[in-house]
């Protein structure tokens, strides 16, 4: 097991769970009997939300939230998670605010923010950052997004998800379409998924294709994939159709981002091509990639995937400050 960090006195009522004290960098990290535990905790947060609304077991505990791009979902949904167990956020959503303007290095704000929480979220434009923060951090770090690398968190709710709606992870077929190439949480969601029994379709414009290493892990695993850029040709085969947006940010041409960004437009004529129990997700923001009137389909499991994002992020901070 890696080293385990510095956070705070070890609980009377201390869980030895394999997270405690440890940073949360890449999917990577876990395997199935993790994923199980984190699930079953994250089952027990919806629980106790549902029923209370909020607890005490991080009471006297921080979290500090440091984004360095733009976040809804991730950043308010930790922040929602420390808060309704009982802990308190320092949010930093606007790094350009703090003293990141004046020049500081990540791990000098690191540094910083780890003499005042307990524990540090980050999200980073870099591949790479939140390692580089955990290497400087005597705090557990937990991975929020790093550029076009990963986006772990997420992944774990994409998978909890999957097995909310679908019962299970096996015998699957999936398909991921739109920008394979910058979209991090694709990367990580299909590093998650060759541990089951799971067949890929990996739909997009050839100048968004899934880059090959991760097309390497999928071999190494022995995973048949198809890659196509035509939904129309995966639609009717899916389980799950993982949609993204095109990532505008990450294109140094402009012109070349407008030819690509309507390219695929999940509507209520393709939905009827799909199988009558198929789920679609996607980690949000959407912009053009799901129409409105999808939404109302039971089939469109984007809202319910963004709710579960609470749950998990619950479930991961309580391990890792040991009191899940
Ligand atoms: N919110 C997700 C991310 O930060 C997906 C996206 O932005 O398109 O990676
Ligand atoms: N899914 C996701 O990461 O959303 P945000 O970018 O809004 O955090």
């Amino acid at each position: 097991m890696a080293e385990i960090k510095d956070v705070g006195r070890l609980p009377a009522d201390y869980a030895a769970n394999g997270f405690y004290g440890q940073d949360i960098l890449s999917v990577s990290q876990f395997d199935k009997e993790k994923l199980a535990y984190i699930f079953g905790v994250a089952h027990e947060m919806r629980v106790l939300v549902e029923r209370f609304g909020s607890a005490d077991l991080l009471q006297g505990k921080i979290l500090a939230n440091l984004f360095y791009e733009p976040s809804t979902r991730t950043s308010s949904s930790f922040m929602a998670a420390m808060l309704r167990l009982g802990g308190q956020v320092i949010p930093i959503n606007n790094v350009q605010y703090s003293s990141v303007t004046k020049g500081e290095s990540l791990p000098d704000t690191v540094r910083t923010l780890e003499s005042y929480a307990d524990v540090i979220v980050l999200r980073h434009p870099e591949v790479g950052a939140a390692a580089t923060a955990a290497h400087y951090a005597r705090k557990p770090v937990i991975n929020a997004g790093d550029g076009v690398g990963e986006h772990p968190t997420q992944a774990l709710l994409d998978l909890f998800t999957i097995v909310e709606d679908l019962g299970s992870v096996q015998n699957l077929r999936v398909a991921m379409v739109g920008d394979l190439k910058y979209g991090r949480t694709v990367h990580s969601l299909t590093k998650l998924l060759v541990n089951y029994d799971v067949t890929f379709d990996f739909v997009s414009p050839e100048i968004l294709a899934m880059p090959e290493d991760v097309l390497d892990v999928v071999r190494r695993h022995g995973h048949s994939f198809r890659v196509t850029d035509s939904v129309h040709e995966v639609i009717g085969d899916a389980d799950v159709l993982y949609v993204t947006r095109v990532q505008k940010e990450r294109f140094t041409d402009l012109a070349q981002y407008d030819r690509v960004r309507d390219h695929y437009v999940v509507d209520e004529e393709l939905m009827t091509k799909a199988k009558p129990h198929m789920i679609v997700m996607h980690p949000l923001p959407r912009v053009n990639e799901i129409a409105y009137g999808v939404d109302d389909d039971p089939r469109a499991a984007y809202f319910r995937q963004m709710r579960n994002g609470m749950y998990i992020r619950m479930a991961l901070l309580a391990a890792v400050l040991g009191k899940a």
